[in-house]
């Protein structure tokens, strides 16, 4: 799971404005689908598109000014679809502050040159913090499509 994982850095700038002087969601929303095309590419060694984007919560606001870092990790695959969840945090580089803002749960599906969903390789879970999140990524994925 580890060698997938992505990290994606940008200061937020004015023209990334949203009317109230903080980053624009649509603005957000593109940077959590680069940081987690990142991802899902890694762990399928080849082309990998947005299927949906399941999730996306904006917990604080992020000012103009400071730095947005999109984390980004796949927590569990089917046969061509990853899921990956986009931790989302703010940096105020002034005094060092750093704030967890969002997260956002997006599905990622393998393309082959065809432009065919792809069998991706299988995840395998290392620690016991990637246990964790394998078991309620694989848990949520029950709850959105039942069998
Ligand atoms: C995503 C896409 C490749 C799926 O193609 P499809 O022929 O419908 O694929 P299938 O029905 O065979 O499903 C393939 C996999 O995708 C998953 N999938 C398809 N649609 C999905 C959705 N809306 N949400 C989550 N997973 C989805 C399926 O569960 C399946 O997973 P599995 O292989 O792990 O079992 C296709 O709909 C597509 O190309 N969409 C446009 C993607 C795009 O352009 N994104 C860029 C951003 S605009």
């Amino acid at each position: 799971m580890s060698r997938s994982r992505s990290e994606l850095t940008t200061f937020v700038m004015p023209h990334m404005q949203n009317v109230r002087g903080d980053l624009f969601g649509g603005d957000l929303l593109a940077l959590v689908d680069q940081a987690a095309a990142v991802a899902a590419i890694r762990h399928a060694g080849g082309i990998a598109v947005t299927a949906s984007i399941e999730r996306m919560d904006f917990r604080e606001p992020i000012h103009l000014g400071e730095l947005v870092t999109c984390t980004a990790a796949v927590d569990f695959v089917g046969n061509s679809s990853m899921d990956i969840t986009v931790e989302v945090h703010a940096e105020q580089v002034s005094t060092g502050t750093r704030r967890h803002t969002h997260t956002a749960h997006v599905v990622f599906v393998a393309l082959d040159d065809k432009g065919k969903p792809r069998r991706v390789p299988r995840l395998v879970a290392e620690t016991d913090e990637e246990r964790e999140r394998y078991r309620r990524a694989e848990e949520q994925r029950k709850l959105r499509r039942p069998k």
